[in-house]
């Protein structure tokens, strides 16, 4: 396998394409789903700059549970419209949240955390569970990493064999 070395530029136009490209070249070589999406969470997390935490909470049919991430451990559990996570799976759009501690609800795992975004991940119109991503830093993610990482997750969709569940 390749050595993964961190970004070369830091400017989004640079970085994203990076990102995508390092994780193709992963994800296309491996059928497990499970190995996949940590190497996803891996990768995100060592190559975005400014961050404590990146990882997928996945949907059980009933609830979000933890999946494979980068980052301090984490709450295991959300239901589905709690949090940022659940508001996310529940609503099925992408919520940036620029500073956690003004965000009714926000479920503090790693106290660092203090801006969020978090992606939900859909196949076939059908709930597959959310990409969350947590930074140190207020305001870090803008418009640009939304459409960046909603276009990730769309790659990772491809690539990756997420369990899917039916509603309970
Ligand atoms: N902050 C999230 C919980 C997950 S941790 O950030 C990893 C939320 O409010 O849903």
């Amino acid at each position: 396998m390749a050595c993964m070395y961190p970004s070369p530029s830091l400017e989004p136009e640079v970085l994203y394409p990076y990102i995508k490209k390092e994780l193709i070249k992963l994800l296309e070589v491996e059928s497990s789903w499970i190995a996949n999406a940590a190497n996803a969470a891996s990768t995100l997390g060592f190559l975005m700059p400014k961050l404590n935490w990146a990882g997928f909470y996945l949907y059980d049919g009933s609830e979000l549970v933890l999946g494979p991430f980068w980052g301090r451990p984490a709450v295991t559990r959300i239901s589905i419209g709690k949090g940022v996570c659940g508001d996310s799976a529940y609503a099925r759009e992408t919520i940036v949240v620029p500073d956690v501690h003004q965000y009714p609800g926000h479920i503090a795992c790693d106290l660092l955390s203090n801006s969020e975004i978090v992606v939900p991940i859909l196949k076939d119109d059908k709930l597959i569970g959310v990409l969350d991503i947590d930074s140190p830093e207020i305001e870090r993610f803008t418009e640009v990493d939304k459409i960046a990482l909603e276009e990730i997750v769309s790659i990772l969709v491809q690539y990756i064999d997420f369990p899917i569940h039916e509603t309970k």
